[in-house]
């Protein structure tokens, strides 16, 4: 996989797939900065990729707020003059049918899985226009391609990021800027049985990892508004037989 000289800001990166993902673009010589509302966590994920490279950086944000998502963007901006490829991937995922679900949830948790998609790539897009490179990808969810019972503000999140995703490439194409999603499935830290799934199995962090990576790589130059599954097969039809 190609990188010619990168930078990748990544949102969420204490978590599973953030982490993943942090450590793939570690080992592929990108320079990093890495963003949580959870300090804690980000610092040890911070000490452990350093070293497998010195240019790893944490930062605190918390991306359902606007005014952290713009002080973050200065710092980055001013610190390190540019990011090429952005990871929208910081999300949580509550439960709540339509009925259960109260109106400031529906907001709290549409805030923090679109809003925030929406407004980074804004900050960010503007910036990349100048450079005449980036790279978006926007973590999505098999909730937002056939919905999750029970899970219908995150599954109506998830589903405007895709939408998103497109109407943003549109956009973006014309300054070299690409921007694409990925929908993971179930994943969790080891591989377990998953009887929805064609493959039989959960996924885990490093095999959303290896997606982003792709997607947020040199190589992957002629692909946008595309939405990659990382399901096993979760979005296929019924897994009726086997
Ligand atoms: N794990 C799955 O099964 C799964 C499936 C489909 C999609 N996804 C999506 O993938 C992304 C990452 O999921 P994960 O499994 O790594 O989750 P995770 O819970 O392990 O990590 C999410 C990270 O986001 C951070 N975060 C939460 N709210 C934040 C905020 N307001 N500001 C900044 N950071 C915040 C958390 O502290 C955490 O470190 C999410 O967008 C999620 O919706 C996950």
């Amino acid at each position: 996989m190609t990188f010619n000289n990168r930078t990748a800001f990544i949102t969420g990166a204490a978590g599973r797939i953030g982490k993943a993902a942090a450590a793939e673009f570690a080992r592929h010589g990108v320079k990093l900065i890495l963003a949580d509302i959870d300090m804690e966590k980000l610092d040890s994920v911070v000490t452990e990729l350093r070293k497998i490279t010195p240019e790893v950086y944490g930062i605190s944000m918390d991306v359902s707020n606007q005014k952290s998502m713009e002080e973050g963007f200065n710092e980055i901006i001013k610190r390190f003059g540019k990011v090429d490829i952005l990871v929208n991937n910081a999300g949580a995922w509550p439960k709540g049918s339509s009925l259960e679900t109260s109106f400031e949830e529906w907001q709290k948790v549409i805030n923090l899985n679109l809003h925030s998609v929406f407004y980074l790539s804004k900050l960010f897009g503007e910036k990349m226009k100048e450079e005449h490179y980036g790279r978006i990808i926007n973590l999505g969810s098999i909730a937002g391609v056939v919905g999750l019972h029970n899970f219908c503000a995150y599954s109506v999140a998830k589903a405007r990021v895709m939408m998103l995703t497109k109407i943003m490439a549109m956009e973006l194409s014309k300054d070299n800027i690409t921007v694409n999603s990925i929908s993971p499935g179930m994943i969790a830290d080891k591989k377990k049985p998953c009887n929805g799934t064609w493959l039989g199995r959960s996924g885990t962090g490093d095999e959303v990892a290896n997606a982003i990576l792709f997607l947020g790589s040199d190589d992957s130059s002629y692909i946008t508004g595309a939405d990659i599954p990382v399901d096993g097969g979760r979005t296929l039809g019924p897994h009726t037989e086997k």
